[in-house]
């Protein structure tokens, strides 16, 4: 099941968080971006228990992937794709397109992302921390 992430989730999402980084209380303050209306955070919750968020960010007539992440156990049974899913058919009218950056190295996410719609727009030299560049992509949602 697919659902808006509330303040009772916020334990459970850091827990899964630090699996993808093990910073990722500082990198993502999870209690803020709940409060905050322009974030949204999505759950993917399999035998009560959490397996995989989105986090969102819409910013005018944009709408950013911020992090997508689902636990290894759970991957490769469309959670990622469900949560994709169930937010894109919530968003709002005034949002043009979905943009998202990816560590070039990330073969899986790029796949995901394509599977997606997703276009490869541009390279951003040394984005990441380990020098690695980022593809930004994009899916327009105003043209379908
Ligand atoms: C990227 C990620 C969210 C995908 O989640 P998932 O639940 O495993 O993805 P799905 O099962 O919905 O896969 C949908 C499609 O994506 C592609 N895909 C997903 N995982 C893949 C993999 N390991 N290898 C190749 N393609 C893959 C496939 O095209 C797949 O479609 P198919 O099952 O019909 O072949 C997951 O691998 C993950 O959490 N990775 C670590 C975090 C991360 O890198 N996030 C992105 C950072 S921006």
């Amino acid at each position: 099941m697919i659902r808006r992430a509330t303040n009772l989730d916020v334990e459970k999402i850091i827990a899964l968080g630090e699996k993808y980084n093990s910073n990722f209380k500082s990198l993502f303050n999870i209690p803020a971006i709940l409060d905050n209306k322009d974030y949204k955070i999505y759950v993917a919750v399999y035998n009560c228990e959490i397996v995989g968020f989105l986090i969102i960010l819409n910013t005018f007539e944009t709408s950013n992937v911020i992090l997508v992440y689902v636990d290894e156990t759970y991957r490769q049974q469309h959670i990622g794709s469900n949560l994709l899913d169930f937010y894109i058919t919530e968003l709002s009218l005034d949002i043009e397109k979905i943009i998202l950056e990816v560590n070039v190295t990330n073969k899986n996410a790029i796949n995901f992302y394509q599977k997606f719609g997703f276009d490869k727009i541009y390279t951003r030299k040394n984005y990441y921390s380990d020098n690695n560049d980022a593809y930004i992509m994009e899916r327009k949602i105003k043209d379908e």
